[in-house]
């Protein structure tokens, strides 16, 4: 397995991402962490990810000189190779020329972790590679026992080898795919020079976690909070294959999901899988306690507390349970746990009013806790779960409660329902679910005219929104084509009374957000 030390930069996770893809096991830790953590985690190689530092900074990030002194592999990636190099003894100057973007570098194939590994090669023999750099300083002057690995015209040393010690640093980003030999870069590294064997694939994923999940449970009774959402349903999926009827999932219809949301979550756990899940129909108690309140905060904190109360209820009912199971991913983990330049700890979701009651005397079992969200949905598909499930967009905790502007009604609620359902089916009909990254309809309690027949009627407005996205962070308003929004619209406004008017949201985030409230 590969250790990864996180210097902060944005694309670290995507290192981690890349060397699972291959099918090695890796986790990240912070570039500080103690020196006895990492000896104990007994790396087959490691990796110093970039960062935002500048090595020539007196009091920059290093890495701890235990990472050089265990005799396993080092791969220094753009900051991770800076600090390696002045750290054994090398020069690391600020560059005048910032190199932002796509580069073509020669690179001599003369090292194991580059050979035969080119796009092409000049008329007068040398392999070229065409990379992603994203760089201020550069390494001008090669640690002893180092040899030159590749170069550009901006930087002289764009990658360099100890081959005695398999050190290596990269001035480029294997793990971007704008660097199209990246994964075999890494792949040499972890496969090759690591020796590290692939067996990181969905079917082991879920053996293994299978067994530890029995050694950790024996045989008392997990209960889950099962919403519907990729997370939950493949912890479900997992622990029912595991424990069987040990699990008890409690399913909060809330009244706030989509059409049929809550049907199909019973017909696919507990009428097909045949997992135990206790429904609690909701809807009128979410209802009571949103009324007249219009604060988009202020749902989100009511709906977040009433789960957390329901929650409480039914467990308490089962006396039996010792364990509380929980969907919790490997991203989350790291942001928690992120270093002192760790970036990306920042971008911890804002959005989790509520959570889970604090003070239940539950034990924690947490099955996805060193997986990534695609190898959640990998191995979702692999437990059989639908992949139209394991592949739906996001939807808030809150539900529909942030999606009907203001005031919570059923009979908005209802509404928004048939339009959502309109919109999302239509995508999937036209193939374009999928080229988007979200996408759902919003109410506006608003009346506006519309003329039907000799008749004219005062009805509500319903907003379209579809985005693409990578990190939900920021996003662009999907450009769906005219006449499948036309199409779109003129169904809604016909089969649902109720709606006379549809717009379509083109803003982009930042500014707007995604949800509209
Ligand atoms: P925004 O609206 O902030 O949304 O651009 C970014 C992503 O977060 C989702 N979102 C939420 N998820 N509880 C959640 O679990 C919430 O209160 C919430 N608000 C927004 C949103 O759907 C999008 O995917």
């Amino acid at each position: 397995k590969i250790l990864i030390l996180d210097f902060g930069s944005q694309y670290t996770q995507l290192i981690a991402r890349r060397i699972r893809e291959i099918g090695v096991y890796c986790e990240i830790y912070p570039y500080d962490v103690e020196s006895q953590s990492i000896r104990d985690f007994k790396a087959n190689g490691i990796i110093l990810s970039g960062g935002p530092e500048t090595v020539t900074n007196g009091d920059a990030p290093q890495a701890p000189s235990i990472v050089f002194e265990l005799s396993v592999p080092v791969l220094g990636i753009c900051y991770g190779m800076q600090t390696m190099a002045a750290q054994m003894g090398g020069r690391v100057e600020a560059s005048e020329v910032k190199e932002f973007g796509y580069a073509s570098i020669r690179a001599r194939g003369h090292t194991e972790l580059l050979r035969d590994i080119e796009d092409h090669t000049t008329p007068e023999g040398y392999g070229m590679l065409d990379v992603w750099m994203s760089h201020g300083d550069k390494v001008v002057e090669l640690p002893e026992g180092f040899k030159l690995m590749a170069s550009t015209e901006s930087a002289p040393i764009a990658g360099m080898a100890d081959e005695d010690k398999h050190f290596y640093g990269l001035q480029f980003h294997p793990e971007v795919t704008h660097t199209k030999q990246g994964g075999r870069i890494l792949s040499r590294f972890v496969l090759d020079i690591c020796q590290c064997e692939a067996l990181w694939t969905s079917k082991n994923i879920i053996d293994s976690s299978i067994e530890s999940v029995r050694e950790q449970v024996g045989n008392e009774q997990v209960v889950l909070g099962l919403s519907g959402g990729v997370d939950s349903s493949v912890v479900a999926a997992l622990l029912h294959k595991a424990i069987g009827q040990q699990l008890i999932c409690v399913f909060v219809d809330t009244g706030l999901l989509r059409l049929n949301e809550g049907d199909q979550v019973m017909a696919m756990f507990a009428e097909h899988m045949g997992v135990n899940v206790i429904r609690v129909n909701a809807e009128q108690r979410y209802l009571d306690k949103l009324k007249g309140v219009s604060d988009p905060e202020e749902k989100r904190i009511i709906i977040g507390n009433l789960f957390v109360e329901i929650f409480d209820e039914e467990s308490a009912k089962l006396t039996n349970a010792k364990w509380l199971a929980q969907g919790t991913i490997y991203p989350d983990v790291i942001e928690s746990a992120g270093a002192k330049t760790g970036k990306a700890h920042l971008i911890k979701s804002h959005h989790n009013v509520g959570g889970l009651p604090k003070d239940m005397k539950l034990k924690l079992v947490e099955p996805l806790r060193e997986l990534f969200k695609d190898e959640v949905r990998q191995i979702g598909v692999e437990l059989g779960l639908p992949s139209d499930m394991v592949y739906r967009h996001p939807f808030p905790g809150p539900g529909l409660g942030v999606r009907i502007l203001g005031e919570v009604k059923k009979e908005y609620a209802d509404l928004l329902r048939l339009a959502d359902d309109i919109f999302i089916s239509e995508l999937y009909k036209h193939d374009l679910y999928h080229k988007t990254s979200q996408a759902f309809a919003v109410f506006l309690p608003v009346k506006s005219v519309g003329v039907t027949g000799d008749g004219r009627r005062y009805e509500y407005v319903i907003a379209l929104r579809a985005v693409e996205t990578i990190d939900f962070m920021t996003a662009r308003w999907a450009q769906l084509p005219y006449d499948f929004l036309g199409h779109v619209s003129n169904r809604i406004i016909n089969e649902i009374s109720g709606i006379s008017r549809v717009t379509y949201d083109i803003s982009g985030k930042p500014p707007a957000t995604i949800e509209w409230e």
